[in-house]
């Protein structure tokens, strides 16, 4: 494919989405409420869904149809981003059907409702089946929409694809046999694995950012780079979803998802082709590419003063008063091949921290030798993914009158250059492009397979150790362990 197609591709992916049904499985729960309806309203409003469009609500609670559009109308008022006038709600909603179901029960009232609605919407028995539902329902959903005819074979002319949230297992074992049940059922083609910050236009943006600026993406490299860090804080305690939380903790949480999939789209080599194939190629030769994780750190938050109010610990919290689990990672790794070797990448990760931040730095190296007097700072590239969305380079300047230098920032934000409109939520992003079959934004079987096997040595070491005294960090500040390993003799912003 020449480049001005793949340009025609890029396009065309930005138009409507091809005709379909889209199954919510879990539609009365707190995913669906929050992201999933706010973010398929967003693409009506954006004339993004396609005019031959319904969407099938199922959850256990019994409702009309009328009720349950209600209840979507409400909470499109209370949590979407764009929330329409009362008529655009209204056409919204009308495209919405409720069914009663129960995961392990009888399909064929879902095969009967779709038997009506499909031919009524002309919607070309195209499906799109997203799971919001507990991770135990990931195979016995695919199961039995295959026993009852509804996911269609390869080749055929209609797709049936299923969109799955995360977690995509809780460890390697897990994750594996997870993969194993799902590939007795559907092929890779149809699986969308979630990680939504695939979807955030900041972390889109890296990949335009390095591969559509030719002397920025040069830059990318041992020879210029000294670190990359990638940090993504939080100034909040877990909160009420603290049982939840406790299954998980950062690691699984944040890191071995969030935080590697920007460190692909950081470290990986520009694909052959701009299509989901080849990106994912990429990305996982980045991840295979890192042989083990050079020095990991946890830690775990007890009470202190984020922003001048007073917090609980972690273990504060009866339900997780004996709780060892990670609150904060740190870790130092590196990509072993031609571009990065040599360079380390630190990836930092916590809950209950100073500041609430996402970024990614990337550190230049100092000249070999100055003809000025030395300025402690670096040349730093800083890619802001929240709450400023932007970019800033960090360069020195002369100083007026003067030989010394003095850093300054070279700084695009979106708010100067987009309305916060045109900035869609993580969720429009991805389900419109599942919507539209293109795979570039989800995380394929190959990069999670290769992200567990990193980590879950790891976890295993984890699980059998208590937390030390000194693993513990008063919330509102940076553990000093996480210091202690990496801070010494480096340069690291935070
Ligand atoms: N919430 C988030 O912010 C978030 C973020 C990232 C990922 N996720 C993932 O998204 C998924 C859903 O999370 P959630 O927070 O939305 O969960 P939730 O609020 O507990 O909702 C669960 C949904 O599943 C339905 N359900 C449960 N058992 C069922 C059964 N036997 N038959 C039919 N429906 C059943 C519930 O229906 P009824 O209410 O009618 O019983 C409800 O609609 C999980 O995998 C979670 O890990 C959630």
């Amino acid at each position: 494919m020449s480049q001005s197609q793949d340009f025609t591709q890029l396009i065309a992916r930005q138009n409507v989405a091809k005709p379909q049904c889209f199954v919510l499985f879990g539609a009365t729960g707190d995913l669906a409420k929050r992201k999933i309806f706010p973010a398929l309203f967003a693409l009506f409003l954006d004339k993004k869904l396609p005019s031959r469009f319904c969407i099938i609500g199922l959850g256990r609670k019994p409702n009309t149809d009328e009720e349950f559009r209600k209840y979507v109308e409400d909470k499109i008022l209370e949590f979407a981003r764009l929330k329409g006038d009362s008529k655009s709600r209204r056409e919204f909603v009308e495209k919405i059907f409720y069914l009663a179901l129960d995961i392990d029960g009888d399909y064929s009232p879902l095969k009967k409702i779709l038997g009506e609605k499909e031919p009524s919407f002309g919607t070309q028995e195209n499906r799109t089946f997203y799971l919001a539902v507990a991770p135990s329902y990931f195979t016995i959903i695919p199961q039995k929409l295959k026993e009852i005819g509804l996911l269609h074979d390869k080749g055929c002319a209609s797709f049936a694809n299923i969109i799955i949230e995360k977690p995509f297992g809780t460890d390697l074992t897990s994750a594996l046999a997870l993969d194993l049940e799902l590939k007795k059922i559907l092929f890779e083609e149809q699986i969308y694995r979630i990680d939504h910050y695939l979807g955030k236009e900041t972390v889109q943006n890296i990949f335009a950012f390095r591969f559509s600026n030719h002397f920025i993406d040069h830059l990318f490299t041992s020879e210029f780079v000294e670190s990359v860090q990638i940090v993504a804080a939080e100034d909040l305690v877990v909160g009420d979803r603290v049982e939840f939380y406790d299954s998980v903790g950062c690691l699984r949480d944040f890191c071995q998802n969030h935080l590697m999939q920007v460190l692909a789209f950081i470290a990986m080599e520009a694909p052959s082709r701009n299509e989901a194939e080849f990106i994912h190629q990429e990305k996982s030769k980045v991840l295979r590419s890192i042989k083990k994780i050079d020095a990991i750190v946890r830690s775990q938050y007890e009470k202190g003063y984020i922003n001048t109010d007073a917090v609980h610990g972690y273990r504060d919290d009866e339900r997780v008063k004996n709780s060892n689990i990670d609150t904060f990672v740190g870790m130092r790794l590196f990509v072993d091949n031609f571009r990065w070797g040599g360079t380390p990448f630190y990836l930092f990760a916590g809950k209950a921290l100073p500041r609430k931040y996402t970024e990614v730095n990337i550190v230049l190296k100092k000249a070999p030798f100055s003809l000025f007097p030395q300025s402690s700072q670096q040349n730093i590239i800083s890619i802001q993914i929240q709450p400023k969305e932007g970019i800033s380079i960090i360069i020195r300047t002369k100083v007026p009158a003067k030989t010394s230098l003095k850093p300054v920032k070279l700084d695009f934000y979106y708010d100067d250059y987009f309305s916060s409109e045109s900035i869609p939520e993580a969720y429009e992003t991805l389900i419109f492009n599942a919507m539209s079959e293109d795979r570039s934004l989800f995380t394929d079987r190959d990069e999670l397979i290769a992200s567990w096997e990193l980590f879950d040595p790891i976890i295993q070491e984890w699980k059998k150790q208590n937390l030390e005294a000194d693993e513990f960090y008063p919330a509102g500040s940076w553990p000093e362990i996480m210091k202690k390993v990496f801070l010494e003799g480096h340069y690291l912003v935070i």
